[in-house]
């Protein structure tokens, strides 16, 4: 496994394993690895010969106020994960190497960065989708593997590559959960041993919500109070948002069309964590109410 911190060698490592038609597998992180990583790491390489993974904090997309400081980092841990995954390189620049003092270009995804998470993170995905296209000009990958846990950043990078034709494949793959149904996060180390025991009960709220879909309830409204009741039974919550989107579009679900999205925001103490559902659409007439 090599580490490559400049961009130049990055880019020639690529070049000279394209020229060998070797099929190039991408996984882009914030490092601080866990399961959730690893599944993604595993995912790439059921797909391509070569997997690189990127290690890169990247400050565009925390806004003043936000974690950047406090973010976990571990490389040397996170080098030995990677090692036994057989990654073949961690490109892991440094700050300097990836934003010139002089950087004025940013990529936006209209709309589809201004709801759910943006609401509260306005310049978040602009700075998620300006990392993203440069690490992908920069590893020139042929397939790059998100996970579904960032639902919207799993919609926002597959309009981008589309919207500026990067030939590059995007896989979008599951949520990998702790035992007790806590999507893995970076973001779980901050929780004290009692927001960690109620975090739980997010995805205690969206199991209710399915069960409710399951059980025919077709008022998107209620469904959405009673995963707010459920979690505002825990103390140490306080709610972002819950929303109920169409899964594409990000925007009110179209009745009974496509997919659905269940997706919430919701702070445990200070550490704001995110997670979410797909409910497959059934072609059928749902009461949406008024959702905002
Ligand atoms: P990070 O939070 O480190 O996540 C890297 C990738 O791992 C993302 O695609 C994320 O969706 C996926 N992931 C995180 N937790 C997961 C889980 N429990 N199950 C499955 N996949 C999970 O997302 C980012 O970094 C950054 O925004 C990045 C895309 C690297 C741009 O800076």
């Amino acid at each position: 496994m090599k580490v490559i911190n400049s961009i130049k060698d990055m880019r020639a490592w690529s070049k000279a394993q394209r020229r060998q038609d070797k099929i190039i597998g991408f996984v882009p992180t914030m490092g601080f690895l866990h399961e959730g990583h690893l599944s993604l790491i595993r995912k790439a390489k059921e797909h391509s010969d070569l997997t690189v993974i990127s290690i890169f904090v990247n400050p565009a997309q925390f806004a003043p106020g936000e974690d950047l400081d406090q973010y976990p980092r571990d490389f040397e841990r996170d080098e030995k994960l990677c090692a036994q995954e057989d990654v073949n390189v961690i490109f892991y620049p440094s700050n300097d190497n990836m934003y010139l003092d002089k950087h004025k270009t940013y990529v936006i995804t209209e709309e589809l960065s201004k709801k759910l998470c943006g609401k509260s993170r306005s310049t978040h995905f602009r700075g998620v989708t300006t990392i993203v296209a440069k690490l992908f000009n920069i590893v020139n990958p042929h397939i790059a593997v998100f996970g579904q846990k960032d639902a919207q950043q799993a919609v926002i990078i597959q309009r981008m590559v589309t919207d500026l034709n990067f030939d590059i494949q995007i896989i979008i793959s599951p949520i990998i959960r702790e035992a007790d149904g806590l999507a893995m996060s970076s973001r779980n180390k901050y929780l004290n041993e009692n927001e960690r025991k109620q975090a739980a009960v997010l995805y205690r709220s969206l199991q209710s919500a399915k069960t409710e879909f399951e059980k025919d309830n077709r008022s998107l409204l209620e469904i959405k109070d009673k995963i707010t009741a459920v979690i505002k039974n825990e103390p140490a919550s306080r709610i972002d948002y819950v929303e109920i989107v169409d899964a594409q579009t990000l925007g009110s679900p179209d009745p009974g069309e496509g997919d659905m999205l269940i997706a919430l925001a919701v702070f445990f103490g200070k550490t704001r964590l995110i997670d979410n559902i797909i409910v497959p659409g059934k072609g059928e007439e749902w009461s949406t109410g008024v959702l905002e």
